[in-house]
């Protein structure tokens, strides 16, 4: 049971509103995720010193493939650029920063980058920065549940092997889930590690969403008690 007063130590974020942030401005969708991306360089360093240890962060869905070809090519455009530009300043931050996905399915050269900011920055000890990318709650279950059933043919399945199978297995579940942008849904995010999740929602389009705003929702969090399915004492 966790009392009040308790800060997070697993943010997760579904940035929604990029989209909406451009189109109020009359701007074409792709200024949205440029701003975007400028918020998640402010948001990274605001929850580091905010002492959060995990901030999961959805990129991109296993769905986002659906959108026009050449706002699919502008993201991992940006994902290249924040990499190349950000990753020194990470590492000297302390920052660990590590992958969720189907990353084999991605570019080469995104995969590369990838690689090239995980090895960069493995031995960090401060904030463990998730990117999740071509990610999907329910590919990932289904990819954990046939690798491990291949490896332990007719064992029985509980849940701590399904957690234990999961590219999540080295990080606590999310105390917190944010999402910006009015919507209240889970768009296929951590599904099986949402479960014990505390939830903030806000109508601030994730370009606009701060330091303050993120304190705001941590703040939120510190005031609730969380029972896990028992009474209060
Ligand atoms: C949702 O807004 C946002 C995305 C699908 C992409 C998220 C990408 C970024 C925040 C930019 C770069 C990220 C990194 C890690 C550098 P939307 O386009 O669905 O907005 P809408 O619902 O208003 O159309």
């Amino acid at each position: 049971m966790k009392k009040r007063g308790v800060p997070p130590a697993h943010v997760a974020i579904i940035m929604d509103g990029n989209g909406r942030w451009a189109g109020g401005k009359f701007l074409p969708r792709v200024f949205g995720h440029r701003a975007g991306a400028e918020t998640v360089r402010k948001i990274v360093r605001s929850a580091a010193e905010c002492g959060v240890r995990f901030l999961t962060l959805y990129a991109f869905s296993s769905e986002n493939w659906k959108r026009p070809e050449e706002e699919v090519g502008f993201l991992f455009n940006l994902f290249l650029g924040y990499m190349r530009k950000e990753t020194a300043y990470l590492d000297k931050e302390n920052v660990r920063v590590r992958f969720i996905g189907r990353i084999a399915e991605l570019p080469a050269e995104v995969r590369t980058e990838m690689e090239n900011t995980v090895k960069k920055t493995e031995n960090n000890t401060g904030l463990t920065l998730i990117l999740a990318v071509n990610y999907g709650s329910r590919n990932e279950l289904a990819d954990a549940m046939s690798a491990w059933t291949e490896k332990n043919p007719g064992a029985a399945i509980t849940p701590e092997a399904i957690s234990q199978a999961l590219q999540t297995s080295q990080y606590p579940d999310p105390d917190l889930i944010i999402r910006t942008a009015g919507e209240k849904r889970l768009s296929n995010f951590l599904l099986w590690q949402a479960a014990y999740s505390e939830f903030y929602f806000t109508d601030t389009l994730w370009p606009d969403f701060d330091e303050k705003e993120l304190c705001a929702a941590l703040s939120d969090y510190s005031g609730r008690e969380r029972k896990y399915g028992a009474v209060t004492a």
